[in-house]
């Protein structure tokens, strides 16, 4: 059971969640939800190990014109990839203990400028999102039964 139609309809409304059977589903639903990005978007990805966080910035990187490898950067903390009209800055912050690691390779520069920021682990950093940003929650409702099925909230947060 999967949420296709609705996918194939997202507009930008403020909480909504999706259900997708697969991957590629994921995939398609972070394609939709990335042509809506404006450059400067910061979006936090929330999700146990596994649940697909990188997997959707992979599928977002191409279409804000990115073609190259996007990996985790659990241990570089932060990736950046060069695209066609901005930077991509993807965080991980996994391995952090406190907030302050993030300051010290300047995420509150990032967050600020124009590139799109796609920020992993945002819990270890949650007093420094910025009030305006986009949320992605994702969950694995039913491993056992369905491994490959995805729970996915997309929240708009505006102030
Ligand atoms: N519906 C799905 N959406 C995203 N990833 C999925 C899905 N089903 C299976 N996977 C797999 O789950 C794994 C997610 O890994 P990854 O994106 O690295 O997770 P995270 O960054 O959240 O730790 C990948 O091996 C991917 O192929
Ligand atoms: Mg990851």
């Amino acid at each position: 059971m999967s949420d296709t139609a609705k996918i194939q309809t997202l507009e930008y409304r403020r909480d909504e969640v999706f259900t997708v059977a697969d991957e590629s589903e994921s995939c398609r639903l972070a394609e939709r939800f990335v042509a809506g990005l404006q450059p400067g978007d910061v979006v936090a990805l929330f999700g146990d190990l596994g649940t697909g966080k990188t997997a959707l910035v992979r599928a977002m990187a191409p279409p804000l014109g990115y073609m190259g490898f996007v990996n985790s950067p659990t241990f570089s903390l932060l990736n950046i990839y060069p695209a066609a009209k901005l930077e991509i800055y993807h965080f991980d912050f996994y391995r952090i203990n406190i907030a302050e690691e993030a300051l010290d390779i300047g995420f509150d520069e990032y967050v600020q400028n124009a590139g799109i920021c796609f920020i992993e682990w945002p819990e270890k950093i949650i007093d420094l999102l910025p009030e305006k940003r986009w949320e992605i929650h994702l969950e694995v409702p039913d491993y056992v039964n369905e491994p490959t099925g995805r729970s996915i909230r997309i929240r708009k947060f505006a102030p």
